[in-house]
């Protein structure tokens, strides 16, 4: 009884900190310049494509048998993806941020679709990684041919001509 008691006492007080640690590092996301958010994603988007063309040159274009190459490219891939969604959650409308970002405010309006497209593209490129771990070449390539799509689908809808 009294061990128990001081297992949740003890409990207790590792946890307050981890609890006040978590509570700090969500209001300062709520205080984030959006001008960074913006900058973030530009950037985290240009790695993509370069990473996604490369990817692309070896197991489409050069039909590469060296899986673990491309599981190592493909796997960058998957973890540059993976913060996109987080970085459109504050809303950063073109007229307020004129100039600086391409992202239309139907991100916003119609945000199921956008997050559904969004959802598609991170669960695309990890399945490409893992098809490409197991040496499986052409369904790898079939699946970066349909992710390819998606970028155009998405930017049609989503992104401005500036
Ligand atoms: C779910 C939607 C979505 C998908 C999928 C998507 N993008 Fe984008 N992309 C955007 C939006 C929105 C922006 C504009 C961001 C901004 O300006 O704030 C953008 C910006 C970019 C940029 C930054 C420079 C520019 O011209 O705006 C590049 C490069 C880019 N995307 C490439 C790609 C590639 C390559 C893929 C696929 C491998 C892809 N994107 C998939 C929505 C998407």
């Amino acid at each position: 009884m009294k061990l128990t008691a001081l297992m949740s006492l003890l409990g207790l007080l590792l946890w307050t900190p981890w609890l006040q640690a978590q509570q700090m590092s969500s209001t300062q996301a709520e205080s984030v310049d959006p001008e960074a958010i913006i900058k973030f994603r530009i950037q985290r988007f240009e790695e993509v494509e370069k990473t996604f063309k490369a990817l692309r040159f070896e197991v489409v274009v050069n039909r590469s048998q060296d899986r673990y190459a491309s599981y190592k490219m493909a796997n960058t891939l998957a973890d540059q993806v993976q913060p996109l969604l987080e970085a459109f959650r504050l809303r950063t409308d073109q007229q307020r941020f004129a100039g600086k970002t391409r992202a239309r405010s139907e991100i916003w309006v119609h945000r199921d679709e956008f997050e559904e497209q969004m959802i598609d593209f991170i669960v695309r490129t990890e399945r490409i990684a893992e098809l490409l771990r197991a040496g499986n070449m052409s369904e790898a390539a079939n699946l970066i041919n349909v992710t390819a799509k998606g970028c155009k689908r998405c930017h049609r809808m989503f992104r401005s001509r500036w």
